[in-house]
C-alpha cells in the first residue's frame, strides 16, 4: 500500500493517472474495459514512469472522486443502451442500484464494496472524498480485508488522517522539492488536524485574528 500525501496542486492525481494509464486503465476513471470521457493528458509523464512489479497487473480499478459521477452516468448510459435480453445489467457488477441513485458516500462504498477483488491494482485518488469519519473506518477494514488474503496492489492520493494511519502503508509526501517516504505523524495534514482538535477556541482565535490569512502557515514533515 502506497499512500500519497501532498498540499493541493504537488502532483498527485497527475502520478496517479499516468500510473493508471500505464496500466492500461481509463484515465477518466474505471479500467480497462471502459470507455467514456478525455484523453490522458499526461501522456510523457506515463510513457516516463515504468511499473516495477511483476507479474503485470492488468485488473483493477482507477477511483477518481473529481469524476466519480461521469463514471456513474457513464454506467447508467451503458445499461439504457443496452438490448433487451443481453444478460444482467451492467449495474448489477456495482450492487445492482445506480450509482447516481445513491447519496454520494453511498455510491462510493458501493464501488468499493462491489468492485474492488483479492487480486488487483488499485488507484484511488482522494477516496475519502465522501466519506464520513465512520465510512472512512469501514473502508480501511475493507482494504485490509481485501489487502490480507489477496493479491491487490494500492495506490491511494489521500487527504484524509484516518486514512494515512492505514498499518504499515508507505507514505510519500510530495511538495515543491519532490517525493519522500515520512510518517503520517509528520504530515501537515495530521498535525493539523491533531492541534486543531486540541484547541479549536485557540486555533481559531489565532487563525481569525491574523491580519493576512497564510494558506502554508502549517507545519512541514520534518523526516
Ligand atoms: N489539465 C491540466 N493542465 C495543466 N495543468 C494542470 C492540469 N491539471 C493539473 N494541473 C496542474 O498540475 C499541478 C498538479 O496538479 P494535480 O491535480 O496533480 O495536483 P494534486 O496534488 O492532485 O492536487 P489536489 O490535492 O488539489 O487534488 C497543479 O499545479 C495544477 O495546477
Ligand atoms: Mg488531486
Amino acid at each position: 500500500m502506497a499512500l500519497f500525501v501532498g498540499e493541493n496542486g504537488t502532483g498527485k492525481s497527475t502520478l496517479l493517472e499516468a500510473a493508471a494509464a500505464n496500466c492500461g486503465f481509463n484515465p477518466t476513471g474505471g479500467n480497462r474495459n471502459h470507455a467514456y470521457g478525455r484523453e490522458a493528458p499526461m501522456a510523457e509523464l506515463a510513457a516516463a514512469m515504468r511499473l516495477s512489479w511483476l507479474p503485470r497487473m492488468t485488473q483493477g480499478f482507477f477511483m477518481r472522486a473529481e469524476s466519480f459521477f461521469d463514471f456513474a452516468r457513464y454506467i447508467d448510459d451503458l445499461d439504457a443502451e443496452r438490448f433487451p435480453g443481453s444478460g444482467p445489467p451492467i449495474l448489477d457488477a456495482y450492487g445492482g442500484k445506480s450509482l447516481n441513485k445513491q447519496s454520494h458516500g453511498e455510491s462510493f462504498m458501493a464501488l468499493f464494496r462491489n468492485k474492488f477483488a483479492r487480486r488487483g491494482i488499485y488507484i484511488l485518488d482522494e477516496p475519502e472524498a465522501a466519506l464520513s469519519p465512520t465510512r472512512q473506518l469501514a473502508f480501511l477494514r475493507l482494504l485490509h480485508d481485501l489487502e490480507k488474503d489477496g493479491d491487490t496492489q494500492w495506490l491511494i492520493a489521500t487527504h484524509s488522517p484516518i486514512l494515512m494511519t492505514y498499518p504499515n502503508a508507505q507514505l510519500f509526501y510530495l511538495d515543491e522539492t519532490g517525493i519522500r517516504e515520512t510518517d503520517y505523524r509528520e504530515t501537515p495534514h495530521y498535525r493539523l488536524v491533531r492541534d486543531f482538535l486540541n484547541a479549536p477556541e485557540r486555533f481559531l482565535d489565532k487563525l481569525l485574528r491574523e491580519e493576512k490569512a497564510d494558506e502554508q502557515s502549517a507545519t512541514p514533515p520534518t523526516k
